[in-house]
């Protein structure tokens, strides 16, 4: 009798060490958001992102190329902004979480102010917003959503 009180304290014992120790170390992983709002100049777009990748049959790697296998999901506008202007070249190496990803668009990780001619090409980078019309618009083409000249409003606000 004595003997089984003990077990049942000890697994007792042992679970709570367990939900205290899984609470405390953080989610390794990112959460999945279910919705996504994207403001823009073009109107609010509400995404339902869930749905998409649940529903409509999308891989994670259908939209996200980069930031996959243990890695974080990067947002989009890290290397798609809405312009190469002064602001991005100043803020973007602040946005990647390893080193790694700069070896997306340069040869070798930069550590300083480089050269115009050691600079990324950026006309093979899409902006922001032709990432987005091309991603979203080319998929719908193929298998169903709002794309075309008349369909603007069914994605942006007006
Ligand atoms: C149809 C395209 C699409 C699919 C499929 C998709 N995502 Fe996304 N996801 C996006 C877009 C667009 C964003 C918003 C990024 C931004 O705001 O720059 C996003 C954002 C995220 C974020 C937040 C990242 C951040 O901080 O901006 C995570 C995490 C994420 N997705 C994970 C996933 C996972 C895991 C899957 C597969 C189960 C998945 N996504 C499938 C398009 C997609
Ligand atoms: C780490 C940087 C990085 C991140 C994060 C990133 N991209 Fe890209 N993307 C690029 C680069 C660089 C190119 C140019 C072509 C290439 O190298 O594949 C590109 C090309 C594209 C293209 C052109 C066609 C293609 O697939 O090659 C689309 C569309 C696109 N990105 C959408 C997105 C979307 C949507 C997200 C967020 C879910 C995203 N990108 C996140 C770097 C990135
Ligand atoms: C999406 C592509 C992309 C990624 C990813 C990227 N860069 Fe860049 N980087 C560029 C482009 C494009 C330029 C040049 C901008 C221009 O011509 O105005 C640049 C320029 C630079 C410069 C030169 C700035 C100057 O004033 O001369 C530095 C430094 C730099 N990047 C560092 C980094 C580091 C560090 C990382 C990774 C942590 C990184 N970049 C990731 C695209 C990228
Ligand atoms: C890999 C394919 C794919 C990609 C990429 C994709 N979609 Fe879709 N989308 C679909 C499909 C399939 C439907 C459903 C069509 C139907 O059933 O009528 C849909 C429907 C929609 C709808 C209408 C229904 C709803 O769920 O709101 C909107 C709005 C939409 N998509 C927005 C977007 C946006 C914004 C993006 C880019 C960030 C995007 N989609 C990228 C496949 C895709
Ligand atoms: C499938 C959904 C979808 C459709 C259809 C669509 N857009 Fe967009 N649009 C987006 C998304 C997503 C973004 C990027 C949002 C962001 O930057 O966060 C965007 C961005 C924009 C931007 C801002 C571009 C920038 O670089 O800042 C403009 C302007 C725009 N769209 C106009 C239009 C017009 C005009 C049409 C119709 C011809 C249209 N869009 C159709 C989803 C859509």
């Amino acid at each position: 009798m004595q003997n089984r009180y003990f077990i049942i304290s000890a697994v007792v014992a042992l679970l709570f060490v367990g939900a205290v120790v899984g609470y405390a170390i953080p989610e390794e992983k990112q959460e999945v958001p279910a919705r996504i709002i994207l403001d823009n100049t073009g109107g609010r777009v509400v995404f339902s992102h869930r749905t998409h990748a649940d529903d409509y049959g999308a891989d994670c790697a259908d939209c996200h190329h980069d930031g996959l296998e243990g890695r974080e999901y990067l947002p989009c506008g890290a290397c798609h902004p809405a312009e190469f202007d002064e602001t991005f070249r100043r803020e973007h190496p602040k946005a990647f979480p390893d080193k790694e990803a700069c070896l997306r668009c340069h040869d070798e990780v930069p550590t300083g102010p480089l050269p115009e001619d050691e600079r990324p090409d950026i006309e093979s980078i899409p902006t922001r917003g032709e990432a987005f019309h091309s991603l979203c618009m080319g998929c719908h083409e193929e298998n169903g959503g709002p794309y075309g000249e008349d369909a603007c409003y069914q994605c942006h606000a007006r």
